[in-house]
């Protein structure tokens, strides 16, 4: 029997993934009334200029062209200097009947308003046709330039263009599969959250970001972010004449752009910080490393996993389970013949009594029969989406026919915790250490309206455990249950909720196929996904609010968690992502396939969203999702996981197990890797910790720390582990060569100390096992380590520290350590330790605030100065290797220094 159901699985599984997904987006063809050339732009009267920055109202300049829809005819421009670094210029209908971004989604940032005369940028405005640039005031260099393009403003369709550089450096825009550095011809990167399996080349994905960095050397770098959650279309491409520009078009919303103006790389990323949120600080324990695998099929199993991974002496950190543990797929609910509630309390209490931790997965349909649980109380509280007739929104999803939370409805949030604080309860529960969420674009089996979900789940078999399945296939109307759950019982008033406040979007629109398209790789706009006309309660509609589908529901389970652990940190791990989701949740990089493809776009993703979306602990699947992964490539991938933020080795149902105790060079490769990543473990902790309060990325792409050297500006297959580690991996298949690049800087191999003067090119490194992989340290600064990794990350704060000085061509370094108790929201003390080398005396100065667990070190066992030529008057010295030890103990409760 148990054969049987996952036979049934697995056959389920693959139809899911053959569906025959449309990715062919060429046929998408543009029906449009006019051609958008003849549009007649705006005029700006009633100019009014302020200290801050201006405001103007902007009328139609001549007969409406109506390109995709219907041109409107007001507009209001309000521009502000909200900071010396931060413009806001935001261009919206004056009869405020365009969707703007509800306040609850995305807080405003305070509206704080600064005299233009010491701002940044300047705006410069044209008032005929309407157009306005924004320039740097330092260097007039001009990073937004409107004019030539008018404006088009309508109802279904909204372009605004900007003229750039020649071949401009962009980079951001996620989520995408693109380059890191887009191409400058012919590129379009499309918003549009979608389920991605495999994901797909140059594709939208699951997640919105429309914030782009714009690089340009020593003229410095700004950022452009549009808060607008519409679908929409961003062209990078050159006209006729070879100009080059960047233009919007989006399918509604309003135009509220945020200039940021750096100008290094990471001020943008600190101003991108202000405007969407800092990150939330995770705890420590989520940088060790994490095991899941869809398809572990009963209790036994993922204690067998967990079990072997001691067995072969790989720290394992957290454990996870996919929707496996539910019964038939259902939310909040557990198999009870194969992970039946006694043993998930056994196995979290023995994970928990080992200082392990263990994670389960939510999605958020919820299947929609009278007897399941959460489907009822969330009928009772009538927090489901609604179709047309009133009667709950179905779709298909993992149970069969699921209905979905409205995450605006009023009574979401209390459903939903409710549901989380009785199955996750600490004694009564499964008491989890963390939520993943998934599928949350939302995903939806039915392609498209024709679609009739319960007939669909049953012609496709699902829920695949007809062993737990039959539940009465009741359909509606729902024989002998309450009244509120019988058609149109529930049904709202339409009319009222649209009249409930202003800026929720025209209620006449075309819902499904707005001419001016969106290209989508799943297919049309409500394919596959929450159709568009679908309203939420507070009177807006999907078709503006589906890429803000996934954030909100990884917002409340984010709530969720703190009401159930007030005092701890909540983990929760989201799918789909929105700008700002950041600031509670973090991601990972979704289906990616079992090869070298996507091992290279997982570093291009870690770049974006790291240092450009505000998202820190991110990662792929390490070893990929899809697919059978091999020897090679997993062992390669163990090694690159662990200088990722994020890592997890995670793959789908139908594949071999891919747990890195499965092959001997994989095991071996996982156990430096997690080694090496362990020692390092306070050092990235404190990246992240700096990233969470000053914006400043714990992972650097090259350009962000050599903003002057062009050939930095387009890698995308090294990076900075915080900012003072370059990692080089290998790239591709079966290879034990890899070639990158040195900028013209001291660096330290990782591994030997080996002093090298990097000179600006390109160093090929061959004869690598799969267990190595390049590292090096940047002169100039000071690592703290643990003196040995351990089994846990609990065991880890038991060991002392030494501190690594690899000093600048000038001699000097600095580095820091931030310390802390690791998992709660207020931290009752802190350190916040600063390092310096300098002429040759070490020292140490800041906040000595945290004493230490019973048990954990604050101590430096010793430090070692490497790169040296000659011994000094302290510590000993290894000709060989050039490096100084000095031998402490120091306590961390005071600072301490010394001369070499
Ligand atoms: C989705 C997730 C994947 C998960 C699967 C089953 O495809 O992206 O990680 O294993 O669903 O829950």
């Amino acid at each position: 029997m148990f054969v049987k159901s996952f036979l049934a699985l697995a056959a389920y599984t693959r139809f899911a993934l053959a569906a025959p997904y449309p990715h062919d987006t060429t046929s998408l063809v543009f029906a449009r009334a006019t051609d958008p050339s003849t549009c007649p732009g705006y005029t700006a009267t009633n100019v009014d200029v302020t200290d801050s920055g201006l405001t103007a109202d902007l009328t139609l300049a001549g007969a409406a062209c109506n390109a995709y829809s219907e041109d409107l005819q007001e507009l209001k421009l309000v521009v502000e200097h909200q900071t010396d670094d931060r413009l806001h210029v935001k261009i919206y209908d004056a009869g405020l009947n365009m969707f703007q971004v509800q306040e609850e989604v995305m807080p405003r940032p305070a509206n704080d308003k600064v005299a233009s005369s010491g701002a940044a940028v300047r705006f410069d405005i044209i008032a005929q046709p309407f157009a306005f640039k924004v320039i740097r005031n330092s260097n007039n260099e001009t990073i937004f330039d409107t004019t030539g393009t008018p404006l088009i403003f309508e109802k279904q369709y909204i372009r605004l263009r900007t003229n750039l550089p020649k071949d401009p450096n962009l980079y951001g825009l996620g989520e995408h599969s693109d380059s890191f550095r887009f191409h400058t011809k012919d590129y379009r990167r499309s918003f549009l959250n979608a389920e991605s399996i495999n994901i797909p080349n140059n594709a939208n994905l699951y997640g919105s970001h429309p914030v782009y960095f714009d690089h340009r050397g020593d003229k410095g770098t700004n950022g452009v972010f549009l808060l607008n959650s519409s679908p929409m279309n961003i062209d990078v491409d050159q006209d006729d004449a070879g100009n080059q520009y960047l233009e919007y078009n989006t399918i509604g919303g309003v135009l509220d752009l945020y200039f940021l103006a750096g100008p290094a790389p990471a001020d943008v990323s600190k101003q991108y910080a202000d405007v969407v949120g800092y990150s939330a600080m995770y705890p420590y324990w989520t940088l060790g490393f994490h095991q899941c695998k869809y398809g572990y099929w009963d209790v036994n199993m993922v204690a067998e996993v967990v079990a072997n991974y001691s067995t072969a002496g790989i720290p394992l950190e957290v454990m996870w389970t996919d929707i496996d543990y539910m019964d038939a797929r259902q939310d909040f609910t557990l198999d009870p013949e194969r992970f039946p509630l006694t043993k998930m309390q056994e196995l979290v209490s023995t994970l928990h009594s080992r200082d392990q931790r263990y994670v389960l997965i939510l999605d958020p349909g919820v299947h929609a029969f009278e007897e399941v649980a959460a489907y009822k109380s969330g009928h009772d509280l009538d927090i489901f989406l609604k179709a047309a007739d009133g009667t709950d929104l179905l779709g298909v999803q993992w149970p069969g026919a699921v209905a979905w939370p409205d995450w605006f409805h009023p009574n979401a949030q209390k459903w939903w915790t409710d549901e989380v604080l009785n199955f996750f309860d600490t004694d009564s529960g499964v008491n989890i250490d963390g939520i993943w969420v998934d599928m949350n674009e939302a995903s939806n089996f039915c392609q498209d309206t024709t679609c009739k979900p319960r007939e669909k789940a049953i012609a496709d078999g699902i829920p695949p455990k007809p062993a737990h399945d039959p539940r009465p296939n009741t359909g509606r109307p729902i024989p002998g249950f309450p009244a509120s759950f019988q058609p149109n019982s529930s049904k709202r008033d339409l009319e009222s909720r649209q009249a409930m406040g202003q800026m929720k979007g025209f209620a006449d629109r075309e819902w499904f196929n707005p001419a001016y398209t969106v290209n989508n790789h799943v297919g049309n706009l409500s394919d596959l996904t929450i159709y568009f006309n679908t309203s939420n309660y507070d009177g807006t509609h999907q078709y503006d609010t589906h890429n803000l589908y996934g954030h909100m529901m990884a917002m409340t389970t984010q709530q969720s968690m703190i009401t159930r652990r007030p005092e701890l940190r909540p983990f929760v791990l989201t799918r789909s992502t929105w700008a700002g989701t950041g600031r509670k949740v973090t991601h990972w990089f979704g289906d990616n396939a079992s090869d070298w493809e996507h091992y290279r776009t997982s570093i291009r993703q870690m770049l974006s969203f790291v240092s450009m979306h505000q998202m820190p602990l991110v990662g792929s699947d390490v070893c990929g999702f899809n697919g059978n992964t091999n020897e090679n490539l997993c062992a390669r991938w163990a090694m690159l996981g662990a200088f990722q933020p994020f890592y997890r080795n995670h793959a789908e149902l139908s594949t071999i197990q891919q747990e890195f105790y499965q092959w001997p060079s994989v095991a071996e490769a996982a156990k430096k890797a997690i080694d090496t990543r362990y020692k390092l473990l306070d050092y990235i902790y404190t990246a992240l910790y700096y990233q969470t309060t000053t914006g400043a990325p714990m992972i650097n792409p090259l350009f962000f720390l050599y903003p002057n050297d062009a050939n930095t500006f387009g890698i995308q297959e090294q990076w900075f582990y915080g900012d003072s580690l370059l990692i080089s991996p290998v790239t591709t298949d079966y290879s034990d060569t890899v070639t990158y690049y040195l900028p013209n800087d001291v660096f330290y191999d990782y591994w030997t100390h080996e002093k090298i003067q990097g000179s600006g090119a390109n160093v090929t490194e061959s004869n690598l096992t799969t267990s190595d992989i390049p590292v090096h340290i940047r002169g100039g600064s000071i690592l703290p380590h643990r003196m040995n990794s351990a089994n846990t990350t609990k065991a880890l704060r038991q060991e002392d520290f030494y501190v690594l000085v690899a000093p600048a061509a000038d001699g000097s370094a600095k580095g820091r350590l931030y310390l802390d108790e690791g998992e709660k929201i207020e931290q009752p003390g802190v350190s916040e330790i600063e390092f310096r080398f300098e002429g040759g005396k070490f020292s140490t100065s800041g906040s000595f605030g945290y004493a230490g667990a019973v048990g954990e070190s604050v101590m430096v066992a010793k430090v070692v100065v490497i790169g040296q030529e000659k011994a000094g008057a302290t510590g000993t010295f290894d000709a060989e290797t050039g490096a100084i030890e000095v031998e402490g103990p120091w306590k961390l409760d005071g600072g301490f220094d010394f001369q070499l």
